[in-house]
């Protein structure tokens, strides 16, 4: 039974070592479910990390990889290119990010996928002879885990241990509603200083925060502030891209529109690692330049992989057929329909945009990763086969958009089964 090594052998993502529980091997994967060697049939309601978007195993994305993969597996990306790589360029910039977007960048991952937006971001300015070194970051924020998005995350117990290596960010509070005074007037308050480069944010919703929700509108007005500063805007869509809010992209919300997009997580279904940075014109062109110190000096060793790119053709073109796009639609509906169901429960907060539904649970206790419902409510779901994984007290579902109406029923059932044990005390 390999599984029965994982212990000794295996560092797990943000899990102690010392950890009791022991981690679900799973088989095999098909639509929503995960199935493990106990005999298990699991439903994935937070598409793994936000990132199986149309469910496991799609056989149109793993056709895609074979076929792939008997041609050309991976090449170096400098120096040479590849068909697939070019297709994907076209397709993001074609039917994906603002019109305004005219290069795309590849990276392996979400966090590297923004440390390339806010290096390139910085570099603008270093290429232009301008000192604008500062960023501007919301209250709240993940961008990633690497050192350069860590320093843009707010400080929490997942960035402690690095404080004094990370660089000096400048964090505005979050536009709590009827509170956006308070982060209009920050925000001008720090541009004014006049150095700031650039403002980084995750569009309309904050997820690990606890799926944090903000309006277009305000987001327009911080974008409409940066731009009188002449402050470059770059939008981590890492979480929210995709067809996540209800819209391809997030910004597909909002009139103003980000110089740079980072991209990762659905691109792919959930088959390949693949970060994108996607940037303006007006970014490309301070590049364009013979001096060696205005080249953009960043690469790793699969950039531009390939089978990624392959994986990642397949998943829009499915993504963005009319078939996927009304279940997205649909998703969100049922969404709304059962925030009526929890109405009865006086102790949430619930909000949803698109395909994102969260439930705040009011335990009076402060919201917090680590609140102690959380793993109770984690194992409740898991023993009746629903993979959720609570932010702290914050239940959220963020299911694949191939999910159908009995599946969708049967998370919605568990959730408010576990409501009703939290109303009687008794979790
Ligand atoms: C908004 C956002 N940006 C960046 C990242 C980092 O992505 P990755 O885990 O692929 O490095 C995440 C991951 O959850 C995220 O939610």
């Amino acid at each position: 039974m390999w599984w029965k090594k994982d212990k000794d052998l295996v560092w797990h993502p943000y899990t102690s070592l010392v950890s009791e529980r022991v981690p679900l091997a799973v088989k095999k994967a098909k639509g929503v479910y995960l199935y493990t060697e106990d005999g298990r049939k699991v439903i994935d309601a937070v598409s793994s990390w936000w990132v199986n978007i149309l469910g496991h195993a799609n056989l149109k994305i793993a056709k895609a990889i074979g076929k792939q993969a008997k041609k050309l597996e991976h090449v170096i990306f400098a120096g040479f290119t590849h068909q697939p790589a070019v297709a994907l360029a076209e397709r993001l910039l074609k039917r994906v990010v603002p019109s305004t977007h005219s290069k795309v960048f590849f990276s392996d991952n979400g966090s590297t996928a923004v440390e390339v937006g806010i290096k390139l971001g910085l570099q603008y300015w270093f290429n232009l002879g301008e000192e604008r070194k500062r960023v501007i970051a919301l209250d709240g924020a993940y961008h990633g885990d690497t050192f350069g998005t860590m320093s843009i995350g707010s400080p929490s117990v997942f960035n402690k241990p690095f404080q004094e290596k990370l660089y000096d960010v400048a964090f505005i509070p979050f536009p709590e509603r009827e509170k956006e005074k308070n982060t209009f007037d920050a925000f001008r308050k720090e541009l004014a200083k006049g150095d700031v480069a650039l403002f980084v944010f995750e569009p309309l919703i904050q997820g690990t925060a606890g799926m944090r929700m903000y309006s277009p509108k305000v987001l327009d007005e911080l974008l409409s502030i940066a731009a009188e500063y002449g402050v470059l805007c770059l939008s981590d869509e890492v979480m929210t891209g995709f067809g996540r809010t209800g819209k391809t992209l997030a910004i597909d919300y909002l009139k103003h529109k980000p110089d740079i997009i980072a991209l990762s997580k659905g691109i792919t279904g959930g088959f390949m690692p693949l970060g994108i940075t996607t940037c303006a014109q007006k970014i490309e062109r301070v590049f364009h330049d013979k001096d060696i110190y205005k080249t953009f000096y960043h690469g790793h060793s699969y950039t531009g992989n390939p089978l990624a790119c392959a994986a990642a053709n397949q998943s829009i073109d499915l993504l963005l057929d009319h078939k996927i796009q009304k279940k997205i639609a649909w998703i969100a509906q049922s969404h709304e329909h059962f925030k009526d169901v929890l109405k009865k429960y006086a102790f949430l907060k619930v909000r949803s945009l698109g395909t994102v539904f969260a439930i705040e649970i009011d335990n009076g206790t402060e919201s917090s990763y680590f609140s102690n419902i959380r793993d109770k409510l984690y194992d409740f779901f898991l023993e009746r086969d629903v993979l959720l994984r609570p932010l702290g007290n914050i239940v959220y579902i963020m299911p694949p958009y191939t999910i159908n109406q009995k599946e969708l029923d049967k998370i919605y059932l568990v959730i408010d089964e576990a409501m009703r044990v939290i109303e009687r005390n008794e979790l």
